[in-house]
């Protein structure tokens, strides 16, 4: 039996050469000008599954976006792990602010990459770090030691909040039928401070629209006596925030769980350097709620964004108007235990009653998603621990991180199995921004580390 540091090194330009083609591929799901490319990525998927040695392969068709689907049972009876990913990505713009082609991977240098990083888009969410489990089967399946039933469902909706995910799980119980999930599509603290996620935020997003007067009108003739939907949105959304940076939507933090003294003390004993993170980012300070540090303001905490904003003239030179329709895309990041069948809802009243009558509102619910924590005691968190600890030499601290995969709380509703969060990526890979890059030195572990998952957890169950 070949070990597997031997394998990658042995195998180290196709490994790379492989994810380089699926990276080639703009499967940009939010963009319906890359609907060929996005399943031609899902066909690129079922390949490298039939390549591998993979069974019972299929594309799921859905209402959206197909789902890959493939697995390997080698004995009914023994422990089964789910794989899940996505092969789709985030859209590049801004284009411009690109080095290099973001679907033309190149491997380039950076501080904290002295080895290189894959630039694409995708090469960290979730391409790369999705294709490190098939690559970590493929060597597992051409060794003969597979110890335990794998099956792998990857989609490519994700980026899009996965419209159809729900549905093709409510119709696949049997089967997607599992012992654990386990998923690569968060981060780890830095390269030598390996990490496994317990807890996810939740999101509520929504787009409001302000209407004014039926037409644009001149700002000269009007202005001053008509209400300026630009204007008046401003000042809705500077009300959903008080001076302490804490969100003003009432009921908004009544099923907000405080942390214990324990549990904060945890956090801040996370490695963590405010002035390397001001640089990094080229902020003066950093900025948030009153009372919490910037480590709990980013996970613990919920927040609402402004993603975008918009109406009126935005063209060249000026143009006098008053317009007649302002919009803005709001989102909110959810923690234990708020819903985000609710939030939206106390949004949606609070953001009329801040409207004066001069103005129309209208909230739309766009997509959300519920908040997610998983214990450090089942079978799978404690595989993926030892496994982490025998690939980097050291134990991972268990961390909780801001962003959102919502269908992981869908999974334990529907299917009743746990997900572990075991990511590779780092904050510094520039994921949903331009210059998306993913750590050389991070594929390997992490195909490395996902080798080694697979033994851990059989005996962590016999
Ligand atoms: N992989 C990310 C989520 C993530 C990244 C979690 C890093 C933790 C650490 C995922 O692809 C993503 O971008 N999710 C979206 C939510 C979705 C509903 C669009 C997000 O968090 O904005
Ligand atoms: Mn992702
Ligand atoms: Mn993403």
């Amino acid at each position: 039996m070949q070990d597997i540091n031997t394998y990658l090194s042995n195998h180290k330009q196709r490994l790379l050469d492989e994810l380089f083609d699926l990276l080639r591929i703009p499967s940009v799901s939010a963009d319906p000008a890359y609907v060929a490319d996005v399943e031609a990525a899902a066909d690129y998927i079922k390949n490298e599954m039939e390549k591998i040695g993979l069974e019972n392969i299929s594309i799921e068709e859905t209402p959206g976006y197909p789902i890959v689907y493939g697995e390997k049972i080698i004995n009914p009876d023994l422990p089964t792990v789910l794989v899940y990913g996505h092969y789709d990505v985030q859209p590049p713009d801004p284009i411009e602010l690109w080095e290099s082609d973001p679907f033309e991977p190149v491997i380039r240098k950076t501080d904290i990459h002295p080895e290189g990083a894959i630039f694409a888009r995708g090469a960290s969410d979730d391409k790369g770090q999705m294709f490190m489990h098939l690559k970590a089967v493929e060597y597992l399946l051409q060794q003969n030691q597979l110890p335990v039933n794998v099956k792998f469902m990857i989609e490519g909706e994700e980026e899009v909040g996965s419209p159809s995910l729900a549905w093709y799980v409510a119709r696949n119980h049997g089967k997607l039928k599992n012992d654990v999930i386990i998923i690569s599509d968060t981060g780890m603290v830095a390269n030598d401070v390996p990490a496994i996620t317990t807890g996810l935020r939740g999101l509520a997003y929504v787009e409001v629209e302000v209407t004014g007067p039926n037409r644009d009108l001149h700002s000269g003739l009007y202005g001053g006596a008509v209400a300026n939907p630009i204007n008046i949105l401003a000042k809705m959304i500077a009300r959903l925030t008080d001076d302490k940076n804490r969100i003003t939507i009432p009921g908004f933090y009544d099923k907000v769980k405080e942390l214990s003294p324990e549990e904060r003390a945890a956090i801040a004993h996370t490695p963590f350097d405010l002035e390397q993170y001001k640089k990094e980012l080229g902020i003066a300070d950093v900025y948030g709620e009153e009372g919490y540090t910037t480590l709990e303001r980013q996970s613990i905490r919920p927040s609402l964004d402004v993603n975008g904003i918009w109406g009126g003239y935005t063209g060249e030179g000026a143009k006098t108007i008053i317009p007649s329709k302002a919009y803005a895309k709001i989102s909110m990041r959810l923690v234990p235990d708020q819903d985000p069948e609710e939030i939206p809802d106390l949004f949606e009243q609070y953001f009329k009653q801040l409207a004066p009558k001069a103005v129309k509102v209208k909230v739309t619910n766009l997509h959300g998603g519920y908040p997610y924590v998983t214990p450090t005691d089942s079978p799978g968190y404690k595989a993926a621990a030892k496994a982490m600890k025998r690939a980097f030499g050291k134990e991972p601290l268990p961390i909780y991180s801001g962003g959102s995969i919502p269908i992981v709380p869908l999974f334990e509703k529907e299917l009743g199995s746990k997900s572990i969060l075991m990511g590779f990526g780092l904050n510094s890979d520039a994921i949903h921004s331009p210059n998306e890059h993913y750590g050389v030195f991070n594929y390997f572990k992490g195909i490395e580390t996902i080798s080694y998952f697979y033994d851990f957890y059989k005996e962590q169950l016999t």
